[in-house]
C-alpha cells in the first residue's frame, strides 16, 4: 500500500488511484513471469496516463496563473523523460530486476513524495483560485 495525501481537486485523486493500480499490476505482471508484449502494453499505458495526467495538471495550472508553474512543470517534464528512457532500456535489455526495482522503489518514493508536496499544494490553490 502506498501511503499519499487525497488533494482538493478530484480528478487527481481518481487520477492518482488509478497511477496507483497501473504500477500494482506492472510489478504483479513482473513477478508472475508474464511475457514481454503484456508488459510493453501495460508500461505503455502508465506512460501515457501519466502524459495526460500531468498535462491536464499543467492545463489547470496556467489557467489560475499558479505562481510556481514552470517548477512543477520541470517535474513533470524530468520524470517523464525518466519513465521514457525506463521503457526504452526495458524494451532493450529486457531486464526484469532492473524494472522491477524502479518500479518497486524509485517510482513509489517520486509518487509519495510528488502527491504530498507539489500536487498537495497545487490542488489547494487551483482550488482557491478557479473561477465557480
Ligand atoms: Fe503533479
Amino acid at each position: 500500500m502506498l501511503n499519499y495525501p487525497r488533494v482538493a481537486i478530484d480528478f487527481m485523486n481518481n487520477d492518482h488511484a488509478e497511477f496507483v493500480a497501473l504500477r500494482k499490476h506492472l510489478l504483479d505482471l513482473l513477478h508472475t513471469g508474464a511475457d514481454h508484449a503484456q508488459v510493453d502494453a501495460m508500461l505503455d499505458h502508465l506512460l501515457e496516463h501519466t502524459r495526460l495526467h500531468f498535462a491536464e495538471e499543467e492545463q489547470l495550472m496556467l489557467s489560475v496563473k499558479f505562481p510556481p508553474y514552470p517548477m512543477h512543470k520541470g517535474e513533470h517534464d524530468k520524470v517523464l523523460d525518466d519513465m521514457a528512457a525506463r521503457v526504452e532500456a526495458w524494451r532493450t535489455a529486457r531486464n526484469v530486476t532492473a524494472l522491477s526495482d524502479w518500479l518497486e522503489h524509485a517510482v513509489r518514493d517520486w509518487f509519495v513524495n510528488h502527491v504530498s508536496s507539489m500536487d498537495f499544494v497545487t490542488a489547494a490553490y487551483i482550488q482557491a483560485h478557479r473561477p465557480a
